[in-house]
């Protein structure tokens, strides 16, 4: 196969050339091109551009493949803690028995708020977003840290990821238990990451609070699952911020904002939202589907389809066994369950869904594994950014580490007016 491209502009050709990933992926390097041809490209979405090289994450969204630093994400969700898994994103390699203990003694020894924080809490109204806040909280956090983290010091950087890592548990508890008008529970030393972070959501002065093995293996499994996922857009962001040299704190806590959306990090609560509607309104899925399929009020299948992924999201299948088998180990049923499986059979039967390769994504069951569990509908991003924790602060790792590196400035096609003079307002007409 060919290593340049050749591009004719005006009865010109111009090389480019093209290079290959590890796994035989192929691009343009259109790094010369302005200046060869005074041309940009222009890609709205950027569906077809890739911003950076990276060797954290591979998807192959058309045999629905996911590997983190090579592993198979199956592997994975079936083999590995989070914790582990982190470590595994962040520094390339899965940890040996001292590396683990020595980030999870990082972890622990990182987990409390500084005590001053605790009062950002009371500034926030009870029904703010837990997004709004968590966003907030871990730009606040740097001013608690270290301060001027130098990206290339290896300690300072070690130590700023696991206080993330570990805060972002305390920061969501502690803004569930603001909002719901409970005392703040503090992390225990003696537990691990997801066991601790259900410990500060639930448990209140009169009673702790200790997970089933099955509820915290459910809760474990989907931050895995939501650990990184290349170049989407929270992670782009992050991207983004860092190349100016922000700091780890402000480039995190950019990409919470840029998850929140309903396209994006907002999906899993979205989905339950369409659910409880399909539900109070007594319409069939079929009805539902038909209105997607007709686009009454811009209404879509939430939790359905993917930027890359043309066949089935990996993770989508293992969640949705997952909530199976949790529904189960608990005795309850959801009938929002139910309906989820309705919906995906009556949409994966519909020419409309299948022209489309508009599969179910991670966001379509995680909601019913989050509600087993009782974390509040409001929360469900917030779960997601707790995940994509490591995803965030590995490509930040990442982009610092490339020789060269430069801030991220894309260019435009300027559509707008062309030059005119200035007049003075009485003059103005509409
Ligand atoms: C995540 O990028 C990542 O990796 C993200 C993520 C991660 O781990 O970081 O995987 C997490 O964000 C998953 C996606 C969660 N979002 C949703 O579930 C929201 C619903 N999905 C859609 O909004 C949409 O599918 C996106 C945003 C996910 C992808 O949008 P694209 O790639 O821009 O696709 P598109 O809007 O161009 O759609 C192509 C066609 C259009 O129809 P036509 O105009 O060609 O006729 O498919 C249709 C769309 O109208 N379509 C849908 C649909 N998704 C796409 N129609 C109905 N329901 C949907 N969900």
């Amino acid at each position: 196969m060919s290593d340049v491209a050749k591009l004719e502009i005006d009865g010109k050709i111009f090389e480019l050339p093209i290079v290959t990933g590890s796994e035989n992926e192929r691009g343009i390097d259109i790094s010369a091109l302005r200046a060869a041809t005074g041309l940009i490209t222009l890609d709205d979405g950027y569906g077809n551009t890739g911003s950076c090289r990276s060797a954290i994450t591979y998807i192959d969204g058309d045999a629905g493949i996911l590997r983190y630093r090579g592993y198979p994400i199956e592997q994975l969700a079936q083999k590995s803690s989070f914790v582990e898994v982190a470590q595994l994103l962040i520094w390339g390699e899965l940890p040996t028995t001292t590396e683990r203990n020595q980030f999870g003694q990082m972890l622990t020894d990182n987990a409390a708020l500084p005590w001053d924080m605790r009062r950002h809490f009371d500034g926030f109204p009870t029904d703010a977003h837990p997004m709004a806040i968590l966003s907030a909280m871990i730009n606040a956090l740097e001013s608690y840290d270290l301060k001027n983290l130098h990206p290339t010091n290896q300690e300072e950087f070690a130590l700023a990821a696991a206080s993330l890592m570990s805060k972002v548990r305390t920061i969501a508890a502690a803004s569930y238990k603001s909002h719901i008008g409970q005392p703040i529970v503090w992390p225990r030393p003696d537990m691990k990451y997801v066991e601790n972070f259900l410990h500060m959501m639930f448990t209140v002065p009169y009673n702790d609070y200790v997970p089933t093995p099955e509820v915290s293996h459910a809760l474990n499994l989907l931050l895995v699952l939501h650990a990184d996922h290349e170049q989407n857009c929270s992670t782009s962001t992050v991207r983004m911020v860092a190349s100016g040299q922000a700091n780890l704190y402000a480039s995190v806590a950019a990409g919470v904002c840029a998850l929140w959306g309903p396209l994006h990090g907002g999906a899993n609560m979205a989905v339950v939202e369409m659910l409880e509607q399909i539900k109070a309104s007594g319409i069939t899925t079929k009805q539902f589907v038909d209105k997607v399929k007709n686009r009454e009020d811009g209404v879509k299948l939430m939790g359905f389809g993917h930027r890359v992924y043309r066949n089935f999201d990996p993770r989508a299948k293992i969640i949705k066994e997952a909530a199976d088998s949790l529904l189960d180990s608990l005795h309850i049923t959801d009938p929002m369950l139910d309906l989820a499986r309705e919906l995906e059979a009556v949409a994966l039967e519909d020419e409309y869904f299948v022209s489309r390769k508009l599969y179910p994504n991670v966001d379509f069951y995680s909601g019913i594994i989050l509600r087993a569990i009782g974390i509040p509908m409001d929360m469900f991003t917030v779960m997601f950014a707790m995940g994509r924790m490591p995803g965030w602060i590995a490509n930040w790792k990442e982009l610092h580490e490339t020789p060269g590196q430069r801030i991220y400035r894309p260019r435009q096609i300027y559509t707008g007016a062309t030059e005119r003079a200035w007049v003075p307002r009485k003059e103005r007409r509409r």
